[in-house]
């Protein structure tokens, strides 16, 4: 869907992107990570030519991208920055319309997918479509984005740390959004992201870069697992990567069947993490646990043993 072929960008002297090659299949969320200035938001905008790349070749659907019309390239491509650049202006509403009426969809298409988009993000129409972004906290703003990134439909989204400056509730809440727009709409979408648990809970592909190269890319457990240097194991967190590992398996791929022994009382719910399971037994002070199902059933229980993947066991 996505590829980019030893591609380079110069600022002046210095090299900001370095025959970077990345291929990223349709309805692959990928997530970029590196330290500031490695090239991120770089490699984001020479993807809808808000820069243009000197040397290699980027193409979308086998087609390079210095041959469409730079105009309906970025009316294809949904594009989300942390500022949300909303016209000050402009209605909520008027403005997640703005690329439909660019298109020149007719006007009650365009209202019919405003709200459509607007009740998909949780913004209540009768309470925000009439607001200006000044009226907005940062998470609905941050929404109103996003609401605009899709509404003409694109089916590549480039996310350049969308939910930076949000809290950790708002930011979780839009990313579990995020994961299921993704698996409802099967979107390609490339995510630049400082948060390192926010990568992990999100890619499924992880690309980590230094001074405008990939170092390693991977599923996020590969990296976890064997980050290909320091660099690599320090940006996943250093000693802390352990516990990153465990928020990405759940306690459904650990558990073992119901034993005929006496079913400890502190449980934790199938689809929970493991490093939730652990938070679970550290906070009730217990090596076991049952495991739920939505009815509060157990379906199996967890030791600690079996959390940690020691395969000496029960
Ligand atoms: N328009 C520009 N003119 C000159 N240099 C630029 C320009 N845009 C980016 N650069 C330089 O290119 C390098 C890569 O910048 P880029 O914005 O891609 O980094 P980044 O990985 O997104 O960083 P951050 O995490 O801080 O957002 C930096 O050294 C930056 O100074
Ligand atoms: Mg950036």
């Amino acid at each position: 869907m996505i590829e980019l072929d030893r591609v380079t960008r110069r600022f002046g002297a210095e090299t900001a992107v370095a025959e970077l090659s990345l291929r990223i299949p349709r309805g692959e969320l990928c997530v970029l990570v590196g330290t500031s200035g490695c090239g991120k938001s770089t490699t984001l905008r020479m993807i809808n030519r808000l820069i243009e790349h000197d040397q290699g070749q980027i193409r979308i659907d086998g087609r390079q991208v210095r041959e469409f019309d730079e105009q309906l390239l970025r009316r294809r491509i949904g594009y989300v920055i942390q500022s949300t650049g909303l016209f000050p202006h402009w209605t909520v509403a008027r403005n997640i319309g703005l690329v439909p009426r660019l298109l020149k969809w007719p006007r009650e298409r365009v209202a019919a997918r405003v709200e459509e988009l607007m009740a998909l993000l949780g913004l209540p129409v009768d309470t925000f479509a009439g607001k200006y972004p000044h009226q907005l906290s940062g998470g609905q703003a941050q929404r109103v984005g996003v609401a605009r990134a899709l509404a003409a439909d694109p089916d590549i989204l480039l996310m350049d740390e969308p939910f930076g400056a949000l809290d950790p509730i708002t930011r979780e809440a839009l990313q579990v959004e995020l994961r299921a727009l993704q698996a409802r709409l099967h979107k390609t979408i490339v995510f630049v992201t400082h948060d390192m648990d926010e990568a992990l809970a999100l890619a499924d592909r992880l690309v980590v870069m230094r001074a405008g190269r990939i170092v390693q890319q991977g599923a996020p457990l590969e990296l976890l697992r064997e980050p290909a240097d320091d660099f690599v194991a320090s940006m996943l967190g250093g000693d802390d990567r352990g516990l990153k590992e465990a928020a990405i398996l759940r306690v459904a791929e650990r558990m073992l069947p119901l034993s005929p022994r006496l079913l400890p009382r502190a449980r934790v719910h199938r689809d929970a993490t493991l490093r939730q399971a652990l938070a679970v037994m550290f906070r009730e002070h217990a090596d076991r646990l049952a495991v739920v199902d939505d009815a509060d059933m157990a379906v199996g229980e967890l030791s600690l043993r079996r959390l940690v993947g020691s395969r000496r066991d029960e």
